[in-house]
């Protein structure tokens, strides 16, 4: 049976799932049996990006889920990203259509810049102008620090709904997300499980929690990242780790024991992107 899911509400009033599928290294073949599973399970949040390459066959596997009437196009929240080779004006609205033809759909929910470029003005306009269109209905950004958000709120008429970027409990980024909440921008967490090296699962505070509270490490640091007031997007294409990675939303990590999160921060130099 399908979980409920949870939600956080963005600056634009659209609502969130705080639970997304990531695709980044989700192989072409792997990638559409994975997206069925997930929104079996009760996924209603897919995360992509035209560099990850498999956006035609997220595309197909999306029109099988729609077609089977396992969800609506409009339960759904699909976010792709701009990749950095687009970034000049012109570029912008011809690569969110190419996303569109891929992924076989009208509008996207989100839409963001995958990383800073060296004129971040210039192609948030043109983001603006896709928020405009309809045809991206959230537009935000990706591995921006700080600095990268004080120089594009300079010059933005949007506010970017999003700063998606990597954190989890290893790598907690105190000052970017103090500025992200002051500022209304809200944080989509990836690599939530440490894809790119940090060892997270094996983090002693992790382990522990997860001992403590009968959940795998994974489930921990997802947790967590709902609990800071995160969106996470873990990454799986194994049928079990899809659900178990679902399986955050009817408990939680008891103060006492979160706290131990917040100290290790302290101790750690997360700070920057
Ligand atoms: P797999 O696709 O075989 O499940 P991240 O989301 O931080 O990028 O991490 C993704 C990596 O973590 C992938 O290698 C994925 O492998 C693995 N992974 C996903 N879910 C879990 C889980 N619940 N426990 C352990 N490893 C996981």
């Amino acid at each position: 049976m399908a979980k409920s899911i949870k939600f956080f509400e963005l600056n634009t009033g659209a609502k969130i799932p705080s639970v997304g599928l990531g695709t980044w290294a989700a192989g072409p073949n792997a990638v559409g049996g994975a997206i069925t599973t997930a929104v079996k399970v009760g996924y209603r949040h897919i995360d992509c990006a035209q560099m990850y390459g498999n956006e035609k066959q997220i595309g197909v596997a999306l029109k099988n889920v729609f077609k089977d009437g396992l969800v609506k196009r409009e339960d759904l929240w699909i976010t792709s990203k701009l990749w950095n080779t687009d970034h000049a004006p012109e570029d912008v609205p011809k690569a969110l259509n190419r996303t569109l033809r891929d992924l076989q759909l009208d509008y996207v929910d989100l839409y963001l810049i995958h990383w800073p470029g060296p004129d971040i003005p210039s192609t948030w306009r043109a983001m603006e102008a896709l928020f405009d269109s309809g045809k991206a209905r959230a537009i935000g950004v990706s591995n921006f620090s700080v600095k990268q958000l004080e120089d594009l709120l300079a010059v933005a008429c949007v506010t970017p709904a999003v700063n998606q970027v990597k954190i989890h409990p290893v790598w907690q980024q105190p000052q970017l997300r103090e500025y992200c909440k002051s500022k209304g921008i809200h944080l989509t967490g990836y690599s939530p499980l440490g894809a790119s090296g940090t060892p997270i699962l094996m983090n002693p505070i992790v382990t522990t929690v997860a001992e403590k509270l009968g959940k795998t490490p994974a489930q921990v640091a997802l947790r967590w990242g709902l609990q800071m007031g995160h969106s996470v997007v873990p990454k799986s294409t194994n049928e079990a780790r899809i659900e178990q990675n679902f399986d955050v939303f009817d408990w939680s990590i008891p103060e006492n024991l979160f706290a131990k999160f917040s100290e290790s921060e302290k101790a750690s130099i997360g700070g920057s992107l």
